[in-house]
């Protein structure tokens, strides 16, 4: 049993939509949430950037109490999430395998269609995890750079949006996928759009409900779950909140959403390094406790 929140962070407002489903799931537990809307988007970043970016958050998440942190950002998993997370004390999980466990079981055609940012797209991190579970399935994936400046704008309905997705929908519906992965947490804001796009033979997998499935029973398994919501959840962001929280509240159901701002400079040093590594991370740390 642990009352302490789960830190969630991603790029913007794109990971609002895991922590949806951990109020859906696992309603008992509160959330830390760290939108990094000053550096977004990550989707072309470097993996050094995505490397730095990520172990500043997570340890501001970790110095906030967090008993658990979700890395609710497909390109940070795609590329750099088995390094960060042999870092930190705390448990860091990420997306991306437990969408592409969930398409790999739903696809009866076995070919699968992956719409996601151009770090993912370019990793190919998700026909690599799908392949573990279906040797002989086809992945086609579409990097789709123009879709998160959108959604952060709050551009949602217009036709310029319908007709972006479009752009990126109907090759990968001429391939013949019968399942598509959502691979940006952001992308569940069009899930409307992009279901009257692909059709009703084509089913959806959001990572984010596959990946609170896992962290349930991860938190069990660790005895890290609550048994009681013990506040409200709260937002920090490192850009202006005001937006953020305009579209946040977008997302059907979603609670009230009142975000702080931190200033990136403040994002707290150092942190420690409990198992290997080396100092390419420009941390300035350079001793290392190794278990
Ligand atoms: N929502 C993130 C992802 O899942 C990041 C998108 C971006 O900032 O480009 O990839």
């Amino acid at each position: 049993m642990d009352l302490r929140p789960i830190g969630v962070y991603d790029s913007g407002v794109g990971g609002l939509t895991v922590v949806r489903e951990i109020s859906r799931g696992l309603p008992k537990e509160r959330v830390i949430y760290f939108g990094d809307t000053a550096r977004v988007p990550y989707g072309d970043r470097t993996t050094g950037e995505l490397r730095r970016f990520s172990q500043e958050i997570i340890t501001f998440l970790k110095n906030q109490g967090s008993k658990f942190i979700i890395a609710a950002c497909n390109t940070t998993s795609s590329q750099v999430l088995d390094d960060i997370k042999m870092r930190f004390e705390v448990p860091v999980i990420g997306v991306l395998r437990p969408g592409a466990y969930a398409a790999s079981k739903a696809t009866r055609v076995g070919r699968i269609g992956v719409i996601a940012t151009i770090g993912t797209t370019r990793s190919n991190a998700y026909e690599k995890a799908i392949r573990e579970h279906l040797p002989e399935g086809q992945v086609f994936g579409m990097a789709c750079p123009r879709l998160v400046p959108l959604i952060e704008e709050g551009n949602l309905d217009s036709e310029e949006t319908i007709h972006v997705l479009r752009s990126y929908l109907n090759p990968l519906v001429k391939k013949g996928i019968d399942v598509l992965i959502l691979g940006c947490t952001h992308y569940p804001y069009l899930v409307k759009h992009i279901k009257t796009i692909v059709g009703p033979g084509v089913g959806i997998i959001d990572p984010a409900e596959e990946t609170i499935k896992e962290v349930a029973v991860i938190l069990k398994k660790l005895g890290l779950e609550s048994t009681e919501k013990t506040g409200p959840y709260e937002f920090f962001v490192s850009g202006e909140p005001s937006r953020f929280m305009a579209v946040g509240e977008k997302l059907p159901g979603n609670e009230q959403i009142k975000a702080k701002q931190v200033n990136l400079s403040d994002l707290s040093f150092p942190f420690r390094i409990i198992r290997g590594g080396d100092d390419k991370l420009g941390t300035g740390v350079k001793k290392y406790d190794t278990v």
